[in-house]
């Protein structure tokens, strides 16, 4: 069946893996990447199918409400995957208004145009809604996060985020807007912007620079790889049942001082480093105001209803991801010298 589909913030990383499996797998969905290209946006994440006849990108800003519902009239999207958002817990404590706007007002936005654009036939349409896990809170030692853990956002960005599922639920409730929602644990994998542990711990590793961990390094995260991520997304967007909630993880807990090691160890390897030398590197630094101990979801409804698992072991994925990033050397120096955004000015000519 022939669909058009916006999805937010598709330069970023999760949101390039969604539209590249959905530009492949779909010939006959027109998919419109609307993303406003902070510094989190990066088309290189997509030149593999920017020419693809059933893909567009567009510049733009989901903040921009004229703008928006523009979109929607031009292009009469029959379904929405919203990604675009601020997304690094440490820049939230830093500049928790940018977060405010983007990932509530952003949300809103789309929201009103949804609801204004689908008022008749309404329930062919979907609005589906991609959060984090982060929502719930922080865990002791024990127990998983289930889709009926209460919401206990302790970061800003964690706030912002359970603040949009909220009003996402609200106008489901509310307006009978066909919403769906969907809260997943970290992702690492390929594109991964290196401001968070695992590629920064990378970049770090190959530069030769100290990995800086957080407090004791005892924080826990729950790993999952970004094209399982993206799966998920796919089979919730096509087969999620409107109204409800599916957490999404891994069952693949680790410490962030393990990871590390673990990361230290790989690369020593793939760089023909003696074993242990990229662990003299580890540092320990000023913990994370308010940090989360663990995190852990529990993904049984998704897999129990829609059939959804995780493909790869750890091992396996980060093997990958480290392989990703020594293959794509450039891509990684273009991010850490702020020339990826000449591409753009190159490739579309404006700013
Ligand atoms: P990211 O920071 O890599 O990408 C965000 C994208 O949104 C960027 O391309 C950016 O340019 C775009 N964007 C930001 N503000 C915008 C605006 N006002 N208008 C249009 N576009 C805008 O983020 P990510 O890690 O890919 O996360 C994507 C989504 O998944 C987010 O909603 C995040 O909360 C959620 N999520 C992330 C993780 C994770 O581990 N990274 C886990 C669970 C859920
Ligand atoms: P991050 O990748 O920022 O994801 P999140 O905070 O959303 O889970 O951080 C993952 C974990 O790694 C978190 O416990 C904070 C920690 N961390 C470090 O120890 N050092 C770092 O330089 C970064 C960026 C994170």
């Amino acid at each position: 069946m022939k669909k058009t589909v916006l999805i937010t913030g598709g330069a970023g990383f999760i949101g390039s893996h969604v539209v590249r499996l959905f530009v492949n797998t779909y010939p006959d969905y027109a998919i419109v990447n609307l993303d406003k290209l902070t510094y989190a946006g990066n088309l290189q994440n997509l030149v593999d199918v920017e020419n693809a006849p059933n893909y567009t990108f567009v510049k733009g800003d989901i903040t921009d409400a004229e703008f928006v519902q523009q979109l929607f009239q031009q292009y009469q999207f029959d379904g929405v995957i919203h990604l675009a958002a601020e997304s690094h817990v440490d820049r939230s404590i830093s500049n928790p208004m940018e977060f405010v706007t983007t990932n509530i007002i952003g949300t809103v936005t789309l929201l009103n145009a949804a609801r204004a654009n689908w008022k008749d036939a309404a329930n062919d349409k979907r609005f589906y809604h991609i959060s984090t896990d982060e929502v719930y809170g922080s865990l002791g030692e024990e127990g998983f996060f289930t889709e009926e853990t209460a919401y206990d956002p302790r970061s800003p960005y964690s706030a912002s985020k359970a603040s949009s599922d909220h009003l996402v639920r609200a106008y489901f409730h509310t307006y009978g807007l066909p919403i769906v929602v969907s809260n997943c644990s970290n992702n690492y994998g390929p594109n991964h912007f290196p401001e968070k542990l695992i590629p920064l711990m990378i970049h770090n590793i190959i530069t030769g620079k100290p990995l800086p961990v957080y407090g004791k390094g005892e924080n826990v995260r729950d790993w999952l790889y970004v094209v399982d991520h993206a799966r998920a997304i796919d089979v919730i967007f096509h087969k999620g049942v409107n109204g409800e909630t599916y957490n999404i993880g891994g069952y693949n807990e680790w410490k962030n001082i393990d990871l590390v090691h673990l990361l230290c160890k790989i690369m020593d390897n793939k760089l023909g480093r003696n074993p242990g030398t990229s662990a003299q590197l580890i540092t320990y630094v000023k913990d994370r105001a308010g940090h989360d101990l663990r995190y852990a979801i529990d993904s049984a409804k998704l897999t129990r209803d829609l059939g959804w698992k995780p493909s790869l072991q750890f091992e396996e994925g980060l093997a990958k991801t480290v392989d990703w990033y020594l293959a794509n050397s450039a891509w990684l120096t273009n991010i850490t010298s702020g020339d990826y955004l000449k591409y753009y000015e190159q490739q579309y000519h404006q700013r």
